[in-house]
């Protein structure tokens, strides 16, 4: 499990009202991204894309971790709900590092190089890692224990 460093933490922490104010703007400029790989399209409902449904729930999930890093107990269940998803819809460990590939370049896109620096995407990455890391774990329990 990688976890962030309390450096990384706090300026994630420090970026919770840019992300509350432009959250869906990145999430929309994320899944633009993500949908690139046709594979990864495929296990999205579509309908939820075009209501904005989906958008507005990673947002609200990024928005609710950026401002709870330091108290991950908070998340419990958000991140239960997050896993029936994503075990319902087959998200594997695999999957992860398109999201990273896709979520990080939305931050600069819509946040601007001035405010996402280097030091700022570099925080988020561990702090992405450090929930990938959770979700993958609780994950891997859920589809062993559906076999
Ligand atoms: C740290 C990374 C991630 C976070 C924070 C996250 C967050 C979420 C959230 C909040 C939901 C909505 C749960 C609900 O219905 O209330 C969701 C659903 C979903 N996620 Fe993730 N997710 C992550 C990684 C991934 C990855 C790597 C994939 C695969 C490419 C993925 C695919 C999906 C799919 C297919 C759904 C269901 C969406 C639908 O109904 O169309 N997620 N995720």
């Amino acid at each position: 499990m990688r976890t962030a460093s309390e450096h990384a933490k706090a300026i994630v922490k420090t970026t919770a009202p840019a992300i509350e104010k432009h959250g869906i703007e990145i999430t929309t400029a994320m899944y633009k991204r993500l949908f690139q790989s046709e594979d990864v399209k495929a296990m999205f409902d579509q309908a939820a894309q075009e209501s904005g449904e989906q958008p507005r729930r990673l947002a609200g999930a990024i928005l609710a971790y950026a401002k709870n890093i330091d108290k991950l107990e908070n998340l419990g269940p958000a991140v239960t709900r997050m896993v029936q998803r994503h075990v319902e819809t087959g998200v594997k460990a695999e999957h992860y590092p398109y999201v990273a590939e896709a979520l990080l370049p939305a931050i600069r896109d819509v946040l601007g190089a001035d405010v996402a620096t280097d030091e700022v995407l570099g925080a988020w990455g561990e702090a992405y890692w450090m929930l990938a890391d959770i979700l993958v774990a609780a994950e891997a329990e859920a589809y062993a224990l559906a076999d």
